[in-house]
Formats: C-alpha cells, sequence, structure tokens
C-alpha cells in the first residue's frame, strides 16, 4: 500500500520546524520564545506577548509604544460588518458568527491580503490582532440583543474588550482593573500553543497561499470543537451537570467506563503528561476573580476542586497521566466576570490568533515548506469496472 508511515492523530509527526513555543509535556513545562509562561503571565502584558511571539523578542519599551499604536488603530471594524452580522440569527452560537465574520474580513481587506509582500502581511497581522476582539464583542453584544459598542483606543486591550461586551449606551462602564488584568493573563495563558488542530489548520489552509484572513476562520472553526478550543465551554457545562460533590464519584465512574463515551471535559492533553503549567496559573487567577468580586463558596468551584483531588488521586487517572488542562478552571472564572458559557471558546479564539498569525508568518517565511498534503493508506475496493443501473442488484 505504499511506503507511508501510518500516524492517525499525527502524534509521532513533526509538519514543520518552529521556533515559536516549546513544550515540555512530561515536565509540563510551556515557553514563548524561550520564556516561561509564568512569567509572562506574571510580569508582562497581552500584547508585550504577541509581539514576543510574533518578532522573537520582547520589545522594548519604544518598541512596544509602536507596536500598540499599530494594533490599536486597527480596532474598528469597516461600518458595512455591522450588516453583515445582521444576516446571522439571534440565536447563532457566537462561535458560528465568528467563523463567518472573520472569514468575511477577506471580503472587507482586499488591500493586506498579497502574501508575497511582508509588509501587507505584517498589516493583515495587526488587523486580525486589533479587530478580532472587536468582533468577539459584537458577536456577544449581537446575540443578547444590545447595540453594538465601538472600540476605544485609549483602553488597554483587555480593559476595551470588556468594555466592548459590558458596557451599554445608558449609563456609565467602569472597567474593573483586577478583571481586566485577570483577562490579560487568560489571553496570554492561550495565546500560542504549537502544533495544535486548529494551529495546524490554520498553517495548512496557509499552505496553499490562501487569503489569511481565511486561514484563521479556518482556525476559529477548528478550534470549536469540544476535544479543543470547545472543551472550556463543555468544562462549565459538565461542573454544573455535577452540581455537588457528593455527585462526583458517580461522574468520575462514567469517566473510567469503556462503554461509556463521557470524559472529564478538562482533563487530558496530548502533550502534556503532567500539570498543564497553564492550568495552575488560571486556578490562581479564578480564586483572585472570585474574590475581587466578592463570590464566596461558588459551588461551581467547590465541585471542581474537589474533582481535581479525586481524579489526581484515582488509579485510572494517575496510569494514563490525565491532569487538569487549561479549560477546567478557566470557565469558572469567564462565568464569574459575566460571560455566557457560549462565549467561553470566542474568548479562545481572540487570544489563540495571535499565535495563529505568528505560526502562518513563519511557515510562509520559512522556505522549506510546501504545500500541506498528508498521504493516505487506501483501504478501499480494488479497481473494477462500471455496472449498468438497470443491472445492478
Ligand atoms: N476523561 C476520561 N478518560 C480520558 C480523558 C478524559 N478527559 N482523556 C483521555 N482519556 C483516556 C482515553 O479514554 C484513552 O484511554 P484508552 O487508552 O484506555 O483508550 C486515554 O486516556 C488516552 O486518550 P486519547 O483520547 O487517546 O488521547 P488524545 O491525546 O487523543 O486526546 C484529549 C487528548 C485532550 C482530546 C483528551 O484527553 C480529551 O478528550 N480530553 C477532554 C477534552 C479536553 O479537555 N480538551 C481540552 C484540551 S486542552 C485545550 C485545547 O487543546 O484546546
Amino acid at each position: 500500500t505504499g511506503a507511508f508511515t501510518y500516524d492517525p492523530g499525527f502524534t509521532s509527526t513533526a509538519s514543520c520546524e518552529s521556533s515559536i513555543t516549546y513544550i515540555d509535556g512530561d515536565e509540563g513545562t510551556l515557553l514563548y520564545r524561550g520564556f516561561p509562561i509564568e512569567q509572562l503571565a506574571e510580569h508582562g502584558d497581552f500584547l508585550e506577548t504577541c509581539y514576543l511571539l510574533l518578532y522573537g523578542e520582547l520589545p522594548t519599551a519604544a518598541q512596544k509604544a509602536d507596536f500598540d499604536y499599530r494594533v490599536t488603530r486597527h480596532t474598528m471594524v469597516h461600518e458595512q460588518m455591522q450588516r453583515f452580522f445582521m444576516g446571522f440569527r439571534r440565536d447563532a452560537h457566537p462561535m458560528a458568527i465568528m467563523v463567518g465574520s472573520v472569514g468575511a474580513m477577506s471580503a472587507f481587506y482586499h488591500d493586506s491580503t498579497d502574501i508575497s509582500d511582508a509588509q501587507q502581511r505584517m498589516i493583515a497581522s495587526m488587523r486580525m490582532i486589533a479587530k478580532i476582539p472587536t468582533l468577539a464583542a459584537m458577536a456577544f453584544k449581537y446575540s443578547i440583543g444590545q447595540p453594538f459598542v465601538y472600540p476605544k483606543n485609549e483602553l488597554d486591550y483587555a480593559s476595551n474588550f470588556l468594555r466592548m461586551c459590558f458596557a451599554v449606551p445608558c449609563e456609565e462602564y467602569q472597567v474593573n482593573p483586577i478583571l481586566s488584568r485577570a483577562l490579560d493573563r487568560i489571553f496570554i495563558l492561550h495565546a500560542d500553543h504549537e502544533q495544535n488542530a486548529s494551529t495546524s489548520t490554520v498553517r495548512l489552509a496557509g499552505s496553499s497561499g490562501a487569503n489569511p484572513f481565511a486561514c484563521i476562520a479556518a482556525g476559529v472553526a477548528c478550534l470549536w470543537g469540544p476535544a479543543h478550543g470547545g472543551a472550556n465551554e463543555a468544562a462549565l457545562k459538565m461542573l454544573e451537570e455535577i452540581g455537588t460533590p457528593d455527585r462526583i464519584p458517580e461522574f468520575v465512574a462514567r469517566a473510567k467506563d469503556k462503554n461509556d463515551p463521557f470524559r472529564l471535559m478538562g482533563f487530558g492533553h496530548r502533550v502534556y503528561k503532567n500539570y498543564d503549567p497553564r492550568a495552575k496559573i488560571m486556578q490562581k487567577t479564578t480564586h483572585e476573580v472570585l474574590s475581587e468580586l466578592g463570590i464566596k463558596d461558588d459551588p461551581l468551584l467547590e465541585v471542581a476542586m474537589e474533582l481535581e483531588q479525586i481524579a489526581l488521586r484515582d488509579e485510572y487517572f494517575v496510569e494514563k497521566k490525565l491532569y487538569p488542562n487549561i479549560d477546567f478552571y478557566s470557565g469558572i472564572t469567564l462565568k464569574a466576570m459575566g460571560f455566557p458559557t457560549t462565549m467561553f471558546t470566542v474568548l479562545f479564539a481572540v487570544a489563540r490568533t495571535v499565535g495563529w498569525i505568528a505560526q502562518w508568518k513563519e511557515m510562509i517565511e520559512d522556505p522549506s515548506q510546501r504545500i500541506g498534503r498528508p498521504r493516505q493508506l487506501y483501504v478501499g475496493e480494488p479497481k473494477r469496472d462500471y455496472t449498468p443501473i438497470a443491472q445492478r442488484g
């Protein structure tokens, strides 16, 4: 059947060389351009992380100011995009709106799609990083029937996003700095994760020379699935379904049952066979947000912490090296901030956009990259002759 390596799910195939993100799954280490995620999340901000992922180095103060300016001047979306939004049903899932509206950017920004021109590639990149929060907030506002809120460039990235989501024209809105810092950190944690499914999708789409906005829309579509970015929504629904700690053993038993398709959402990872370092930071952020909002004894947090403890001691999870991943705690935090579950994966997409772009750019600039074209092991019928329909039995 041919001399191909059969590797379903690409568990042992490196599709590219990359110098952006490093993961040591056994150690539970994550580095962006060599910098530990813990340090970036503690001391950095999201736009600085964007700069780092795109250019490979941390910016100087002047470079950072210039970068912030270059991103923020693109935050508005074409006014006609509003009419595009009106075409969606009100009850459409915001991720469905994102797939459509990010793809539609390819129809609005023709002037930055010559991928052979480094300058145009950069403008397209800035546009995507700047506009994706605006589109995400519009998807949210549209779903709850509130007017769109235009971006405010004097605010930082996360504060601007919170304002676009939660401000209404009839009253003043003050961004809570603790919440905006927490959201900024959530964005940093999600910014890149080497060749995960959505990033590989962006690279594959981009390898044909496709329009960059369309490539990112492909990434958004792939992210939506519950095994990937959709896990944060699924994890929160699961915690709500469990409801109280006394029901945890029942769900743990189901997760272990081979005949039950149920899995503990927010648990397990293809690469991490140790605690996901992002989950640790996420857990800390959850506590900070709940305390800032005065939420004491959150039943979901109680269920999550107890579930984590039970699973970490359970032989099945220990043997299979299943630990909480980033999505386990993010939902509780986002819910406390006021986001409905349907927005969770949208927020992931906002943050991951820079990773997708950095990886897309690296691929375009790598002369060894060719169109992505996996082979297959054919297991169908051998050659046979056509039978006219009247003679088929
Ligand atoms: N609950 C119960 N059993 C599990 C779980 C889980 N969450 N995850 C994996 N397993 C078992 C699985 O049944 C399999 O058992 P066996 O070897 O007996 O068949 C074994 O562990 C290996 O699992 P796998 O599905 O072959 O591993 P994978 O690398 O293909 O999948 C995963 C990784 C993340 C899709 C999977 O762990 C999973 O479905 N987790 C729940 C969804 C989730 O939390 N996804 C978010 C991932 S992190 C953020 C992101 O990538 O977007």
